[in-house]
């Protein structure tokens, strides 16, 4: 009686339990359709992608349009709602003037006529082979919020910054090792003191060791003694080289500036000389960044770059240039529609390309003025470089090696004449490398 008392009891609570699990699994299939339900219809009326419909934009409609500044066509931001609030227009007519505005404007549509004589008579391109869907990306995009400019021009203060070179995930690792190897140690101290005391309660006798201590036995092992201490050599060796070697080799290193700035287009197509900017490196150690004033004498005037620039960046480099015109505007606080300073100022950290180590000597004009090197020659197609890299090595073997092979230029230069006779003599030469006027000496390039 008991027993089947017992069952019974069993079961009923089995029974509820089902009860429970059902009524929980369906609520929660309840709650999943919900939300996939609010998912979906939330999809519909966002409709469409905007990152796909800013590279469409760029792509087809950037030449024309911006979605904030009235250019060959209207400013596109928030179109559709737009032309929906303003003139009673769906996006069926949205779709039609896209994919062809010259046939609506013919059609007699009243307002495609009024916005057409607003622009002068200005064609817009036909874009038959945009898709149901892309015109939705595209339009998803001009209804996107207008962005903050902080976002855009975000470093600020001091002037450049240094670039971390990385190492430090090595240094955790190493540290996490060690720390690991501690608490590895102590639980088997914990471990070894537990088994005594352990073995003492139960009154098992622990053998006195009688054998001399490991480490006794280690150091009167001298075979040993000498393989742990080459091994410990070499392997200190190999890494002191390994980090030494790696010291400053950066080559290559191409960092994104806050602001997107082109050689290509400043230095190279429009043919600005170097020191223009870089005044400094013909009088000084130091070659310097310009300060963006420098750049306001030719931006107050240049306040977007030509049509088919625009068209190129966008396509070569997916850059918008005139968007990093107004970076430029918004780091030195100029207000381009009234044309005049806000005094509101955000410092632009240039990120610092070449950079060698601090007991490195290096001087820029006794190299560009004195030894007449070409930019080029230790920089590379600056001219060609949409984004600025390291060309150069700059370890120490590429200055030797230059210092090696390239003759001073003594002829014209009264501050070399008589040494140049001196040494020339001495080493019996008639032209004298920047190595044998001194440059292979340590103490030229280290403090
Ligand atoms: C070759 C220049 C050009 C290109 C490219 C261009 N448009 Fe236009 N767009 C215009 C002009 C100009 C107007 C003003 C009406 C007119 O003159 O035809 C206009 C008008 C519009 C209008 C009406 C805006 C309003 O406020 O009434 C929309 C919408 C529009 N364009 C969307 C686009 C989209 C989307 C693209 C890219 C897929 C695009 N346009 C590409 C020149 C262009
Ligand atoms: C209109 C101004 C301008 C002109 C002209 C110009 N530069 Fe620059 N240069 C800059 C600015 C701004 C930067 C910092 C941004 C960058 O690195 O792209 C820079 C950076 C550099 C750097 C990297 C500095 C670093 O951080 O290590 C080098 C090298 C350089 N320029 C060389 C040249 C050479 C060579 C020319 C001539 C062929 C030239 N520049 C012409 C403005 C200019
Ligand atoms: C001597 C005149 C001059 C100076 C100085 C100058 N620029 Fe320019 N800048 C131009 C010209 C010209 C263009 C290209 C216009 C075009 O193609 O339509 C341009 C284009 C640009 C662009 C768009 C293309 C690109 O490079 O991304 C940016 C951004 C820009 N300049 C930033 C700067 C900054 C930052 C400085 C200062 C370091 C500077 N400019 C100094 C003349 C100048
Ligand atoms: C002999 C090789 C050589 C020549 C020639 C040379 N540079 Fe440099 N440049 C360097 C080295 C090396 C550095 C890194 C200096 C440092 O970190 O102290 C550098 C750094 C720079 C920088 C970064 C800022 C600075 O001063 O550290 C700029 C900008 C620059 N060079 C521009 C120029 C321009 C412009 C010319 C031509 C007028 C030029 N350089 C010629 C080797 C050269
Ligand atoms: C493109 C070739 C070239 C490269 C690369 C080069 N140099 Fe030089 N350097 C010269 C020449 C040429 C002279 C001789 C200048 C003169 O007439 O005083 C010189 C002179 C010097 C001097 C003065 C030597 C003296 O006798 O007073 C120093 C210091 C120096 N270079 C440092 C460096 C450092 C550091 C580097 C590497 C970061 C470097 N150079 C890279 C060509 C180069
Ligand atoms: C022409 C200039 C120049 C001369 C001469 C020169 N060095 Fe260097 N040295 C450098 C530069 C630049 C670096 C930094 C290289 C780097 O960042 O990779 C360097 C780095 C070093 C380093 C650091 C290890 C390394 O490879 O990065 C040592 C050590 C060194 N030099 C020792 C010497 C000694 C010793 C002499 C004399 C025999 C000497 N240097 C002569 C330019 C020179």
């Amino acid at each position: 009686m008991k027993k089947s008392y017992q069952s019974l009891e069993v079961n009923i609570t089995n029974n509820m339990k089902q009860v429970i699990h059902r009524r929980l699994s369906n609520s929660i299939l309840h709650l999943g359709l919900i939300v996939l339900l609010a998912f979906t219809t939330s999809i519909s009326a966002q409709d469409g992608d905007p990152a796909k419909g800013k590279s469409l934009f760029n792509a087809n409609c950037a030449a024309c349009h911006q979605l904030d500044k009235k250019m060959t066509g209207p400013a596109l931001r928030n179109v559709e709602t737009r032309l929906a609030e303003e003139e009673g227009l769906d996006r069926e007519w949205l779709y039609a003037w896209i994919r062809n505005s010259a046939g609506l404007i013919k059609s007699g549509d009243a307002y495609a006529n009024k916005i057409y004589n607003e622009y002068g008579g200005a064609a817009m391109t036909a874009f038959p082979q945009l898709s149901d869907e892309d015109l939705n990306n595209i339009l998803a995009y001009t209804a996107e919020e207008k962005k903050a400019p902080a976002a855009a021009a975000a470093p600020v203060a001091g002037e450049t910054a240094t670039a971390n070179s990385g190492g430090i995930s090595n240094e955790i690792i190493l540290g996490a090792l060690a720390i690991l190897f501690v608490l590895l140690a102590l639980g088997l101290y914990l471990v070894n003191k537990t088994l005594r005391r352990f073995a003492q309660v139960q009154n098992i006798e622990i053998p006195q060791t009688t054998r001399t201590p490991l480490w006794k036995a280690f150091v009167q092992n001298q075979f040993l003694m000498i393989v742990v201490a080459i091994f410990f050599l070499l392997s200190s060796a190999y890494f002191v080289y390994g980090y030494l070697s790696q010291i400053g080799v950066d080559q290559g290193y191409e960092p994104v500036q806050p602001i997107h700035y082109s050689h290509r287009i400043h230095a190279g197509e429009n043919g600005i000389d170097c020191k223009y900017c870089h005044s400094s490196a013909r009088v000084s150690k130091h070659s310097g960044i310009p300060s963006l004033n420098v750049c306001m004498n030719c931006h107050k005037s240049i306040y977007q770059v030509a049509e088919e620039t625009q068209q190129e960046g966008l396509r070569e480099y997916g850059v918008d240039y005139n968007a990093e015109i107004k970076k430029l505007y918004a780091a030195v606080g100029w207000d381009d529609e009234n044309q005049k300073y806000t005094g509101e100022t955000k410092p632009v950290k240039w990120i610092r390309i070449h950079n060698l180590p601090d007991f490195a000597y290096f001087n820029h004009s006794q190299h560009v003025t004195v030894a007449g090197v070409e930019c080029q020659t230790c920089h590379g197609p600056v001219e060609e470089m949409e984004v600025m890299y390291q060309h150069s090595p700059l370890t120490m073997g590429w200055c030797i090696n230059c210092h090696r092979e390239t003759n001073v230029a003594v002829k014209d230069n009264a501050y070399y004449e008589k040494i140049h006779e001196e040494l020339s003599k001495k080493y019996g030469v008639d032209n004298l490398t920047a190595a044998q006027m001194g440059g292979l000496e340590c103490g030229k390039c280290h403090y």
